[in-house]
């Protein structure tokens, strides 16, 4: 088969695989015959080998037992690659084979609002976790980005519990159709860093239902997940590891969650609480100074002894067995043979490169500054750190070993070949408190003023020394930032720069939010380009030279200011004496900004294209029990193919009960040729007019007027139709 043929070949596969996840039911961890057969298993099997499978016996792996036919458990995280090895300490190993695909992080996914692509995105980690031997991929990682100052956010997807679903779901899917499992975090309501192993949650009955858990719910019921990770942080006084409201309740119970259910890397406090609040495996405690005696974790030998006394049934023990076991037969670890999956592959790298097109936003392109004509070109100025620097070992637990990483000054340079002259300027340090330095001002002022074209890479960055997970960084585990300001002096650069040159493109760069009203009026062009994985910088030159036309939409607003964001604007981020209130209850994000009437700088599901879109033909037709079917007619009325995310709100009017003035409630990516017409239908159940009722404790859908209100961004409505429900 020449190239074309296969790569046709995989994306006619790539797409029927898709079409199961949306027709047919995943396989479920429980079904009779392997029910027997795991009973049979616990019946061989002797106290301290069940005990011995309950916690971690590596950095990553848990006992099996061998005679038996059980094998270790391995994991290995996270969300947009596999990481690099560790062995079965904490340091990396040395010559092996583990650099590999890099995807674009969580919310550059999140921001294509494709969950065709959350599922491509997730049969590649599924698929390269499988070759490096991993049973468990740790992630994806789903908290809701509550402000914008969290150093995870760029891990997490989204403000918006419906968009997250609808990708988690996919992403899920992706990586569990490869035969490997996946591992949904960090349930629940791990939404800052600083304090996450001892900060207490407390929000109302609404806010969790409404906002904190859909995600996880969406992941458990309809994407399957096979297993869970609990989060560090308290939730209503107790550790989420270990929360009998959270995991027994709600995720076992009322969701009936049949898998495994592992803590995060040492959020286990108490062996009692542990073992009867539902954590099934503990990972990643500190017992000291190394070698880690992993007999003394919490579910360690102590359980032997309470067992043997008497004070826990065996029962409970052979609970936990069992759920590890269902995910072990479910991915063929007993008794059958895995495939290999495959490892950095071309196809992978294609999928990188898609996700980072589809994700990088075009937030402002006034007088079409962008796209930049190549062919007029004969110099160009690319300017500041964030050009060209590689990310992927950045951030915490989820760094990647990159098999190579294309940054932004790479990609340019390649697309543009040799006869364009390609100067660069750092224009900026990125250092520990780095502050303004006019010299590198003066050097990039310089290029910009020479050069027909220039564009500044700018924002934010994972920490100083990009190698380490550094306690001073910015997008990272364990921090959360200082402010929404850019460091390192980059506004008094982009200022000087934009005096030098009006129509300087600004890319901002990393996970999410960053202030910019010192200069926003005076730039014309500005693009969200995230961390964009291994391909960003292919994906990014070929956005602003319009050989890729950007179809991303924010997944989180951009407030203009930090206090503007509703948790800052009340005090509450990131809490106060170890306690944080979640006291803007359901009004996170643009339910916030929407409702309260606060201008965003870029509204959540903002993102331009180089073609333009007209909406027309807005309809609604019963089609259930308090149930509509919603159509719009979309016509790509530009000169060149475009995709379009239709987004389809619900907005009730004179609602008996508090609720944000809009919420998402469907939306679909169209790619539509140059002068091509679509109609584009979306189902609203009773789900999507529903509130959580906390006297009923249950969902509600009052009869009433709503106006489907359907546009290109939760501030950009373009029709609407009102209905009576
Ligand atoms: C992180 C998890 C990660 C785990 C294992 C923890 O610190 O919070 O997301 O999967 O470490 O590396």
């Amino acid at each position: 088969m020449n190239k074309k043929v296969i790569g046709f070949a995989g994306s006619i596969l790539s797409s029927v695989l898709w079409l199961s996840v949306l027709t047919a039911q995943a396989q479920n961890l429980v079904n009779p015959k392997t029910e027997a057969k795991i009973t049979a298993l616990i019946k061989k099997m002797t106290l301290a080998e069940k005990v011995g499978m309950l916690h971690a016996n590596s950095s990553f792996t848990s006992a099996g037992v061998k005679q038996l036919g059980i094998p270790e458990l391995v994991t290995s995280d996270g969300p947009h690659g596999v990481r690099l090895e560790h062995g079965r300490g904490w340091t990396p190993l040395k010559n092996v084979n583990d650099a590999g695909t890099y995807l674009p992080t969580g919310n550059a996914l999140a921001a294509t609002w494709n969950p065709k692509l959350g599922y491509d995105f997730g049969a590649v980690l599924g698929s390269e976790a499988k070759f490096r031997g991993k049973d468990v991929i740790l992630g994806p990682g789903i908290n809701i980005i509550r402000s914008p100052l969290n150093g995870r956010n760029f891990e997490y997807q989204s403000e918006d519990p419906y968009l997250i679903a609808q990708m988690a779901v996919g992403y899920i899917k992706g990586v569990q159709d490869q035969g490997v499992s996946a591992s949904l975090k960090h349930f629940a309501a791990n939404n800052e860093e600083v304090d996450r192993g001892t900060v207490n949650v407390e929000m109302s009955e609404r806010a969790l239902r409404e906002i904190y858990l859909p995600g996880f719910e969406a992941a458990v019921k309809k994407g399957q997940v096979n297993t869970v990770m609990g989060a560090y942080n308290k939730f209503r006084g107790q550790y989420a590891t270990e929360n009998k409201y959270l995991i027994n309740d709600i995720l076992k119970g009322e969701w009936g969650f049949k898998g495994l259910v592992m803590s995060d890397w040492g959020a286990v406090h108490n062996t009692m609480e542990a073992l009867e609040n539902g954590t099934d495996l503990e990972m990643g405690s500190d017992l000291g100074t190394p070698p880690l005696k992993y007999s003394q974790f919490f579910l360690g030998d102590t359980v032997i002894t309470l067992v043997k006394n008497g004070k826990v049934p065996i029962t409970l023990i052979d609970d936990k067995v069992r759920r590890i076991l269902r995910v072990m037969f479910k991915t063929n670890m007993i008794g059958a043979k895995r495939t290999v999956g495959a490892y950095n592959t071309k196809a992978h790298q294609q999928t990188a490169l898609k996700v980072a097109e589809e994700g990088i936003v075009l937030l402002k392109n006034e007088d079409n500054v962008l796209p930049l004509a190549k062919e007029k070109i004969k110099s160009i100025a690319i300017i500041g750190q964030n050009a060209d620097r590689e990310n992927a070992m950045g951030g915490g637990s989820s760094q990647v070993k990159a098999k190579y990483e294309i940054t932004p000054l790479h990609g340019i340079k390649n697309l543009l070949g040799n006869g364009v002259n390609v100067q660069y300027a750092q224009g900026y340090k990125i250092a520990r408190n780095g502050q303004a330095d006019s010299a590198l001002i003066n050097e990039a002022v310089k290029i910009a003023t020479k050069a027909d074209a220039t564009v500044i890479f700018c924002g934010w960055t994972h920490g100083y020394d990009y190698k380490k997970w550094d306690d001073n960084a910015y997008d990272a585990e364990g921090v959360d930032k200082p402010d929404m300001d850019m460091p390192f002096g980059q506004n008094e650069l982009i200022k000087a720069v934009l005096k030098a040159n009006p129509n300087t493109i600004i890319v901002l760069m990393g996970g999410g939010p960053i202030d910019v009203r010192e200069w926003v009026g005076k730039s014309k062009a500005i693009i969200e380009g995230w961390y964009p994985g291994m391909e960003g910088g292919t994906a990014l030159a070929k956005v602003i030279f319009g050989e890729v036309n950007p179809s991303g939409k924010l997944p989180m607003t951009f407030p203009k200011k930090l206090e503007d964001s509703p948790a800052h604007k009340l005090g509450e981020f990131p809490g106060v004496n170890g306690v944080v209130h979640y006291k803007e209850d359901i009004f996170v994000g643009y339910r916030y900004f929407d409702t309260y009437k606060v201008e965003p700088q870029f509204p959540f599901g903002h993102g331009l294209s180089y073609t333009t879109f007209y909406y027309e033909n807005a309809a609604i037709q019963r089609t259930g029990d308090k149930q509509v079917t919603a159509s719009v007619t979309l016509k790509n009325t530009g000169k060149r193919d475009g995709a379009e995310v239709v987004q389809f709100y619900v907005e009730p009017i004179n609602p008996r009960v508090s609720r944000p003035r809009k919420e998402l409630k469907g939306f679909q990516k169209v790619f539509l040729k140059a002068g091509e017409t679509k109609t584009i239908k979306v189902v609203l159940n009773k789900d999507a007019f529903s509130y959580y009722d906390e006297k009923k404790k249950t969902w509600v859908a009052d009869n009433g007027k709503y106006l489907i209100a359907i546009g290109n961004s939760s501030k950009d409505i373009q029709v609407s139709k009102e209905l009576v429900l």
